[in-house]
Parts: C-alpha cells; sequence; structure tokens
C-alpha cells in the first residue's frame, strides 16, 4: 500500500554564510495509512519546520515528500492550496476559530471552497462536531465554549474535509491537564477509526499517547520506535 507519508532526506536549510541554520537535516521516513505518530525534540530541533513541510506550508532544500504517493513539489501553487484544502486536517496551539461565530459555521469553513450546498456543508460539519463529541454545542461562539471544547470544534473543522492526514502541532500546548485528555480522547477515538495522525509536541504524556514516537534532535531523528501508546499509560 502507498504510504501516506513518505519523506526522503528532507533537509532545510535557513539563511546562509555565517547565518545559516540546518533546521532539518537527511530526514527521512514513512507512516502508513492508520498510524499515530508523535514527534519530539526539544525546542529549536526543527518540529515545527517538518510539521510545515509535511503541510505543504513550506518547501525542503532537498530531499522529497511524497503526500498519499504524489511528490508535492510537482504541484503547482494551485494544485498545493488544494492539497492544503483537502488532504490536510490542521489543528494549532491556538484554535484559531473565527470569534463570534458558531462552532458549527467555524467547521463549515473548509468546505466553502467545495462548490457545496449550503444545506450539504451543514450536514457534514454537524458529523464532524459529533465525531468529537460536541454536536449539542453546534450553536455555542468560541467564547461560550471551554479550552478543551475550542479545540475540539478545531480538530472537527480541521476533519470536515476527510483528510488522508491530521497534522497538529501543539494542539495541547494552551490546555490544562483536563482539556487535554478531552483532545487526546478525541485523537484515540479518530485514531482507533483508522485515522492518520501527527502530533508534534513538547510534552512527554502527550507523545505517550501516539503508537510510534520519532524524536528529532538539531534536525536529526535521533530515535523511532513503536511503543504501547494509550494501553502503557494506565499500566505505569
Ligand atoms: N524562518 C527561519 N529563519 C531562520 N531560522 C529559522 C527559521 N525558522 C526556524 N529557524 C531555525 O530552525 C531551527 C528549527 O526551528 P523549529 O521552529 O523547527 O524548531 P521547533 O522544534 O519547532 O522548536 P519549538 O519547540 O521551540 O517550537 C531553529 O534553530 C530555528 O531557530
Ligand atoms: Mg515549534
Amino acid at each position: 500500500m502507498t504510504p501516506v507519508l513518505d519523506v526522503r532526506d528532507l533537509t532545510k536549510i535557513y539563511g546562509d554564510g555565517d547565518t545559516e541554520v540546518r533546521a532539518l537535516d537527511s530526514v527521512s521516513f514513512q507512516a502508513e495509512r492508520g498510524e499515530y505518530v508523535a514527534v519530539m525534540g526539544r525546542s529549536g530541533s526543527g518540529k515545527s519546520t517538518l510539521m510545515n513541510i509535511l503541510g505543504c506550508l513550506d518547501v525542503p532544500t532537498s530531499g522529497t515528500y511524497l503526500l498519499d504517493g504524489v511528490d508535492v513539489s510537482r504541484l503547482t501553487d494551485a494544485q498545493l492550496a488544494l492539497v492544503r484544502n483537502r488532504r490536510i486536517g490542521f489543528v494549532f496551539q491556538a484554535f484559531n476559530l473565527i470569534p463570534r461565530t458558531s462552532a458549527v459555521a467555524n467547521v463549515e469553513l473548509p468546505l466553502a471552497y467545495h462548490g457545496m450546498k449550503a444545506a450539504e456543508r451543514h450536514r457534514r460539519a454537524m458529523f464532524s462536531l459529533d465525531l468529537v463529541g460536541l454536536a449539542d454545542r453546534a450553536d455555542h461562539e468560541p467564547n461560550q465554549l471551554s479550552g478543551g471544547q475550542q479545540q475540539r470544534v478545531a480538530v472537527a473543522r480541521a476533519l470536515v474535509t476527510e483528510p488522508a492526514l491530521l497534522l497538529a502541532d501543539e494542539p495541547t500546548g494552551n490546555l490544562d491537564s483536563h482539556a487535554t485528555e478531552e483532545v487526546l480522547s478525541v485523537f484515540d477515538d479518530l485514531n482507533a477509526a483508522g485515522r492518520t495522525i501527527v502530533i508534534i509536541t513538547h510534552e512527554p504524556e502527550v507523545g505517550a499517547r501516539a503508537d510510534r514516537l520519532i524524536k528529532l534532535l538539531d534536525g536529526r531523528i535521533v530515535s523511532d520506535s513503536w511503543q504501547s501508546g494509550r494501553h502503557a499509560v494506565g499500566a505505569q
């Protein structure tokens, strides 16, 4: 089967000469459909740089990236915009919800570019909100929701286009432990339903929930291992 992610020798160099920073140095890995991968590493190790490339928000200096078998470096800007909108669901540390706009309207937003009828957009957004357990909060605006709920709305929005990949950069960075658990249990459920998830985090207990842990140091992968994931957390 074609891997969802196939990354080979990715190198990203910022600046040049004295100011040159090798943010990623020959990073290679593959991830199959349904994998739940955590990427960890201290500040400056290259996590966000990797996330930006995986999300087609930035391009590597060298190396190749195949998303679902497609070499993204060969796509035009318009095709890339489509890939970002339809094939990848993004979740960021800041929830990035539109204020004074209902949860369901926030979740519908990525569908606005699909030329879809309003009723169908609404139906899909409600389905997505239901996946994160918030169908009963559809008409609430962001400031009427808890932090964990706001992030779950952001997850619903990321899922509404049925992307091949859910990419999350520090999704629990702004959340307390209760809200972190709310969001992580949504990720557990999504992964159990077959979603491919890549989560970037500083927090060991967040990384422990994934099935596979990739550790970055100075732009290189220093370890890539399978772990017993969420099943191990209660056992410890
Ligand atoms: N636009 C840029 N120009 C120059 N250097 C950059 C740029 N973006 C990142 N860097 C450098 O690349 C390296 C990797 O940065 P990156 O943001 O990927 O780290 P990170 O692992 O996400 O860190 P954090 O945990 O603090 O978010 C760092 O040394 C950083 O200073
Ligand atoms: Mg970062």
